[in-house]
């Protein structure tokens, strides 16, 4: 959907545009939904876990390039009915870069800004890819087709940020100069007189940041891309000179914003990139306040590199225009939300842009004004003869200086102008070669993260042996860097016809994502990571190749396959829970993915740990929520890094957020000691600046559930209970008791049982959870300088609750118990009983690790001491069931058995009125009032205590019932499980749930049979009576 033509000229708000691309091979295999929909330009989206929540946006321009296009014969991707909704690459240059091109060609600055998440299509719609040309491309096209149609003479220079010569190991420093603003020291400008020259120009940019992408040594490629555009038009005939400059952004993904900063991490500041995305967050959010009329003090341009040049661009003297990028699918939804509240900021921008006068005429007249004052003064000087020697000398000197400069000013541009094209033209004949050598033989191109990085480095295997390595001191040897790259790491062997690859013995090579040792040959489209992480895809011999599309070779593919070699795959994930395998649910698919994103990660966080001599390890770690849930029913997972110090056995859990903030602080650092050189200095990095470093921190291990059912009764439980750990291991047994008390802590008897919960409505509860002993800590057993905490929350209180803490005893004894007290039990409190386990978490200590602490703010207290546990109202709290699953559908026909066994209860009391009015009017006061009482006090308690008695017997065996039930949500295929392995799985399996199957039916067997059996006797009793 797109709206033409936007009207630059009027004011001078930035403009935002989104587009939403097709789904990605990831997403089509996932079978992803589309969460986006637009309409003229509204764009809404839609919450895959709650689809009623939406939120609609409006922006300037609205792109639909999802749906409805097909490729032509040229390889343009173009809608596939004329005047269909797909918006293609050219209707999206007519709107955007149109506008941006007229306002360059009027002498305003101009900026294109592109924004969205890894993958979302900014450097599709910047750049392109093949020939779908991007903006950058077609508007350097247009331009000089405009400056060809003109009399005037006018000068284009692209200026490249990536010049060679111009890499130091800091980059390129930014300065400040009061006429310029903010301006890139020792920038290269080329100059281009056709838009050829600008494309070759910018592959050649894409070349060098991709070898700076893969010559860095970490993995690192994301950075952001920014090409000025330098337009200076000359009018002689009016003596004008008019100057743009035309900023083309495209942003690093937006997610590395939120990968620092929002998560608590102790290094919040990130790195250079990150910290750039997030400052410009920070900006966009400032001038979007201020033109709302709050008051803003302070914008933080300088903040970041990027923001001092884009300064001009936001706030400033510029048109500027936002493209903000979508995926469709459902598992991006929060970053596709996250990046439209973005681009909903960024439309608020007010700039004030004007026409630019070029900075260096102004200065040369400048010059040659005072040049002309001194000139005066020093005729002056002579007309009056006076002895002002010192005077005239410091006015000629300053005339010289002046004279000097205009020259060195209208010498310099030419000169290097001159230097860059001589620089540019020696590259451009590395392209021309490279083109024939792909035509004579086999090579490997890189594959990288970023697609439009990928394929620019291109190393040839010609007949002989090849060494590939860090190597780069023979001739007949391919230097590659890449982190786990050895000094000779592999042979390639080109001889008659057939390639092969043989690993240096101790050296990393995975063939298709297989690990390989011996010499393999290799085929066309072989997939090849060398090291932890360095990809590339092997081209056979040009007869070999058959116009197949190799784009499907991406970095995901590859990463895809190293999992699957793992034997970690879509489906697995899937079936293990029961889901059909085609449509999986989102949540297990975001798992899938963030497991197959962080697993290159943590090999490389591996490798510069073991270089840099950090001594801990990373693992990656599935977590079931399920362990935190009081209801047992989540089925969600989590993603989770386990850190380990290899020498002292200490553990740190990252969350994934806070993994990936530490991967690029940690290719920072890598890169500044590889960098430095062996001999440089080498300082330790202070620990508090370590990546790889953090204090130690009390370690959630694993949950147990201990039913609070009983307590609705007044029933006291006495259970051990397993601690599991996230992936499903016992970590402890925990004895523990409910019991139910008196305010002052007495332990209530059995006449105190009650058959209706609901007679508690309204009444004070008072209850004990007891912490007896914890036998058999796993934690503890590993090393003895360890220790635990339990820790526990109730109901709606704020905070949880800890036991002291326990150390260096693998069954160490508890003692230890906390009342509770309702004081005025609500219908919310007693269906929470009744339906959910109190959570007992147990938390592992290390030596030097802080203990956690019960914080007692906020917590309302007895006289007695008791924790009063119901102070929030009901329509606060809610119960809503989880619904779904098997187990709330067999606990909701619990229920309903308990439901009838209440009715039976009333329907029995009803009875036992009835006959005891009977009796009394059969002994037609024979019986005297004080005798008439005992009998009845005696009669009630004696068959309610029955009732109780078999319903205490029940829920003691519910209890093991749900044990057996939590065995059998644990029970899983083990991770190298064969088909033999899933056979006996299954059969294992089968026997689990059948035993289930037979105790519940027990169950509620022997209930109705003792129920059956309590009436009966009662009407026996009556019987005798009547
Ligand atoms: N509108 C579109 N039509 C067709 N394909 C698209 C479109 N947008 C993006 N793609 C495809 O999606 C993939 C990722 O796009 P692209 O490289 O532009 O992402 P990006 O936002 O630049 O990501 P990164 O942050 O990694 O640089 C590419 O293979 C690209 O061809
Ligand atoms: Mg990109």
């Amino acid at each position: 959907m797109r709206v033409r033509g936007i009207e630059m000229a009027s004011k001078d708000c930035v403009k935002v545009a989104v587009r939403v691309r097709p789904f990605n091979k990831r997403e089509r295999d996932a079978g992803s939904r589309c969460v986006i929909s637009m309409t003229s330009n509204n764009i809404s989206i839609q919450d895959p876990r709650n689809p009623q929540n939406s939120r609609t946006f409006t922006f300037n321009c609205t792109y639909w390039s999802h749906s409805g296009f097909s490729r032509n014969k040229d390889g343009l991707f173009v809608p596939e009915e004329a005047g269909g909704r797909y918006a293609d690459q050219t209707s999206v240059f007519l709107d955007l870069g149109q506008g941006i091109l007229d306002n360059a060609l009027q002498g305003y600055n101009a900026t294109l800004l592109a924004y969205g998440q890894t993958g979302s299509g900014k450097s599709y719609s910047m750049v392109g890819y093949g020939p779908n040309k991007g903006l950058i491309p077609t508007l350097c096209e247009r331009l000089f087709q405009s400056i060809r149609s003109m009399q005037d003479s006018r000068q284009c220079q692209v200026v490249d940020l990536l010049s060679k010569s111009n890499r130091s190991a800091g980059g390129l420093r930014v300065r400040e100069d009061q006429q310029r603003g903010f301006y890139v020291e020792g920038l290269r400008r080329v100059p281009c007189d056709s838009a050829v020259q600008v494309e070759q120009l910018m592959e050649q940019g894409t070349r060098t940041r991709t070898t700076a992408a893969t010559h860095m040594n970490a993995n690192s490629s994301r950075s952001h891309m920014l090409i000025i555009v330098q337009l200076k038009q000359i009018f002689s005939k009016e003596c004008i000179t008019k100057q743009s400059n035309i900023f083309l952004v495209d942003l690093a993904g937006s997610e590395r914003q939120r990968s620092s900063g929002s998560e608590a991490d102790r290094l919040k500041e990130g790195t250079a990139i990150n910290l750039s995305l997030t400052t410009l967050g920070n900006v966009i959010s400032a001038l979007a306040d201020m033109a709302l009329g709050k008051k803003v003090v302070h914008i933080p341009y300088r903040d970041s590199v990027l923001t001092k040049l884009l300064q001009s661009a936001l706030g400033g003297n510029s048109r500027t225009v936002m493209i903000a990028t979508l995926s469709p699918a459902d598992i991006c939804y929060e970053e596709s939300l996250s990046t439209l509240r973005y681009a909903e900021r960024a439309k608020r921008i007010q700039n004030k842009a004007v026409v630019n006068e070029s900075p260096t005429e102004r200065l040369v007249k400048e010059l040659k004004a005072e040049n002309a004052k001194l000139l005066v003064r020093l005729s002056r000087l002579g007309q009056e003869g006076r002895k002002a020697d010192d005077e005239t000398k410091e006015l000629r000197r300053l005339l010289t200086h002046n004279e000097l400069q205009i020259r060195a000013i209208q010498t310099l541009w030419e000169q290097h102008l001159q230097e860059a094209l001589k620089d540019w033209e020696t590259q451009y004949a590395t392209i021309t070669q490279e083109r024939r050598m792909m035509q004579m033989h086999p090579y490997i191109m890189n594959i990288n993260e970023d697609a439009q990085l990928s394929g620019v480095v291109k190393l040839f295997i010609q007949e002989g042996e090849w060494d590939i390595g860090l190597a780069d001191n023979s001739p007949r040897a391919l230097s590659i860097r890449g982190l786990g790259i050895q000094e000779k790491h592999a042979v390639f062997s080109n001889q008659q016809r057939r390639v092969s690859i043989t690993p240096v013995s101790g050296s990393k090579v995975i063939v298709n994502g297989v690990s390989v040792s011996k010499r393999i040959e290799l085929q066309h489209l072989d997939r090849l990571v060398l090291g932890s992480n360095t990809t590339y895809l092997f081209i056979g011999f040009p007869s070999d190749r058959s116009g197949e599309d190799w784009s499907r070779y991406d970095y995901d593919y590859f990463q895809s396959e190293l999992a699957e070699a793992e034997g970690f795959h879509i489906q697995s994930l899937c079936e293990d829970q029961g889901h059909r395998p085609h449509h999986p649910d989102p949540s297990l698919l975001a798992v899938f993915y963030d497991y197959i994103k962080l697993m290159p990660m943590v090999t490389e966080a591996n490798q510069m740990s073991k270089e840099l001599k950090k001594g801990v390890e990373f693992k990656l770690e599935i977590k079931n929520l399920a362990m935190s849930d009081s209801k047992g029913h989540d089925l969600e997972k989590d993603i989770a890094v386990r850190v380990t110090s290899v020498e002292s056995k200490q553990v740190w859990m990252w969350s994934k957020a806070k993994f990936v903030n530490r991967k690029f602080l940690m290719e920072e650092v890598y890169q500044q000691q590889v960098e430095g050189g062996e001999g440089a200095d080498r300082a330790p990095l202070p620990r508090d600046r370590d990546p790889f470093w953090d204090p130690l921190e009390p370690l959630h291990l694993g949950s147990a559930h201990l039913w609070l059912q009983s307590v609705a009764f007044r029933i006291p439980l006495e259970e051990q209970v397993e601690v599991v750990g996230p992936e499903g291991t016992e970590e402890a047994i925990l004895q523990t008791q409910l019991v139910p008390c008196s305010p002052m802590g007495l332990p209530l008897g059995e006449d105190d049982i009650l058959i209706d919960p609901s007679e508690l409505l309204g009444k004070r509860l008072d209850f004990q959870l007891v912490l007896d002993q914890c036998c058999g800590l796993r934690w503890v057993k590993e090393a003895r300088n360890r220790g635990v905490q339990i820790g526990f929350r109730v109901f709606d209180c704020p905070q949880p609750l800890y036991t002291p803490a326990m150390w260096h005893n693998v069954n160490p004894l508890l003692d230890h118990r906390v009342q509770f007290t309702a004081l005025k039990t609500s219908q919310e409190l007693l269906s929470y009983l009744q339906s959910n386990a109190l959570v007992l978490e147990l938390w592992g200590l290390q030596e030097g690790s802080s203990e956690l602490i019960s914080c007692m703010d906020g917590l309302k207290m007895t006289q007695e001491d008791s924790i009063i546990i119901d102070k929030i109202s009901a329509s606060e709290h809610s119960t809503a069931e989880n619904g779904g699953s098997d187990l709330s559908s067999s606990l909701r026909a619990l229920h309903q058995d308990l439901e009838q066994l209440r009715n039976v209860n009333a329907a029995l009391r009803k009875e036992n009125s009835t006959l005891r009015e009977q009796l009394n009017s059969a002994r037609n006061g024979v019986e005297n009032n004080r005798g008439r009482q005992e009998r009845r006090s005696s009669l009630r308690p004696s068959c309610d205590a029955e009732f109780a008695k078999a319903l205490k017997v029940f829920y003691h065996s519910m209890t093991s019932v749900r044990g057996q039930l939590q065995r059998l949500r644990r029970h899983k295929p083990s991770e190298e499980a064969d088909l033999l392995g899933f056979r006996l799985f299954v059969d294992e399996h089968t026997y689990l749930l059948k035993d289930f199957s037979e105790q519940l039916e027990q169950c509620v067997t022997t209930l109705k049979q003792d129920v059956a059996a309590v009436v009966r006797r009662k009407r026996e009793k009556s019987g005798i009576w009547s």
